[in-house]
This record gives structure tokens, C-alpha cells and sequence, in this order.
């Protein structure tokens, strides 16, 4: 089933709580909660504080955790009890770092994703498929909230999908950057499965909107 992933980052601090609540309360499941650490990305966002406060004050939902940060096994540790899965960058890793985060994950048996910048070709993911249990496919460069779509992003979730099902796993498909009304039917239709979907959401902060965003 086609889901959505409300990213709260550009929701007022002092709103945070109350807004995922009442995602929560229209049925809404799935969390999407960016770090960043002003190296990997020119910009911070939600601190550690901030998640841990709503995991801890609001009802038990999926939190996703996008870690746009260069020190992988630091905020790895930090947030591996909180997050329901954590996705790290592709390119903030060397090939033995993956390596050595997929061990971790599976031995800790936390879920793990990997996100990839609009420029990183999917191909380079195949190997690691078969460990994943999230792929994320920015479709905005990371960073900043309120971004234009990139329509490259189409074509590089379907050939995530044809990968997905060459490799017989059941890796979800994320996308992340300017999705709206506009464009979330062509994500959907090009195979992605969660949608994270930020701004917009804010902006129309509704029952309705989130209807018509998960209407066919
Ligand atoms: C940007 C973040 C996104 C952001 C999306 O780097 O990863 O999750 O909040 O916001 P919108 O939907 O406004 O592009
Ligand atoms: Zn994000």
C-alpha cells in the first residue's frame, strides 16, 4: 500500500508535539524526522532532545530517521533504540563503512536504509540490496525543506523497482524532497512506497489534504 511520511522539519518548535499527535490521531503512521549535523549538509535541524521528547510524549507510530551526517556510527548508536529505521547517506560512507553498518543493524536488529543523492546512480546500491530494508531516493538535494522536485527522480525510482524485484527483496521505496499534489501520483505510479512529503503538508496542514495525497 501507498504511504505517506510527514517530514517534520519545517513544522514551528514549539508545534512539534502537538503536530505528529494529531497525524497520529488521522491515522497517519509513519514519521519522518530529518538530522542533519552542518558538515554532511550546510544546515542543522531536529536535535536529539526534540526526537527523543516525541518519541517519549507521543502515541507509538513508525519513526523514520533520515541521518544527512558524515559521523555514521556515532549518531548510529545515538539513535538506534529510538528510531524505528534509520537511513544514512550512500555517499557519507566508504564501501567498508556500509559493510560494517549493515553488520551492525542486523546484529542490533534494527532497520536500516540507505539514501541516495539526486546525482548517485541507483546501480551503485545493487550489492547491498538484499540488507536493506529502505532505500531513499532524494529527489531534492538534502538539506533544506520547501525545494523544487527534480524530475529525474522518476526514472531512478523505476529502476530501483526493477532492481527490488530482480534482487526478490521487499526494500521499501522512499522519495524525499518537493513532493505535493502535483507529483505525488507520479511517484506512486513509478513505484515508490512511503513518500515523505514536508512543506507541503505544513503549509495545508489538513484531514483533506492528506486524503487527497493517498487518493488514486
Ligand atoms: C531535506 C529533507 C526533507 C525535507 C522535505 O533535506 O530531507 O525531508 O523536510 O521537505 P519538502 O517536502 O518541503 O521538500
Ligand atoms: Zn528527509
Amino acid at each position: 500500500m501507498k504511504k505517506i511520511s510527514p517530514s517534520i522539519l519545517d513544522v514551528p518548535k514549539e508545534k512539534l508535539t502537538e503536530y505528529v499527535t494529531q497525524l497520529i490521531t488521522w491515522g497517519v503512521n509513519n514519521v519522518h524526522y530529518d538530522v542533519m549535523d552542518h558538515i554532511f549538509v550546510p544546515n542543522s535541524a531536529l536535535t536529539f532532545e526534540e526526537i527523543k521528547k516525541i518519541h517519549v510524549q507521543c502515541p507509538a507510530h513508525i519513526m523514520d530517521i533520515h541521518l544527512m551526517v558524515k559521523d555514521i556510527f556515532k549518531y548510529y548508536e545515538m539513535y538506534k533504540n529510538i528510531g524505528n529505521i534509520l537511513t544514512f547517506h550512500y555517499e557519507a560512507m566508504s564501501q567498508n563503512e556500509l559493510t560494517e553498518l549493515i553488520a551492525r543493524a542486523k546484529s542490533d536488529g534494527v532497520k536500516l536504509g540507505i539514501a541516495l543523492k539526486p546525482n548517485t546512480p541507483v546501480e551503485e546500491i545493487a550489492p547491498y540490496l538484499k540488507h536493506l530494508d529502505l532505500v531513499l531516493i532524494m529527489s531534492v538535494e538534502p538539506g533544506f525543506g520547501g525545494q523544487k522536485f527534480l524530475d529525474i527522480s522518476y526514472d531512478k525510482v523505476k529502476e530501483l523497482k526493477r532492481l527490488i524485484s530482480k534482487e526478490n527483496t521487499n526494500t521499501i521505496i522512499q522519495i524525499d524532497g518537493g513532493v505535493k499534489q502535483e507529483n505525488i501520483r507520479y511517484c506512486f505510479d513509478s513505484g515508490v512506497d512511503l513518500a515523505v512529503v514536508g512543506s507541503y503538508l505544513v503549509k495545508n496542514f489538513s484531514l483533506e489534504t492528506i486524503e487527497n495525497l493517498l487518493k488514486n
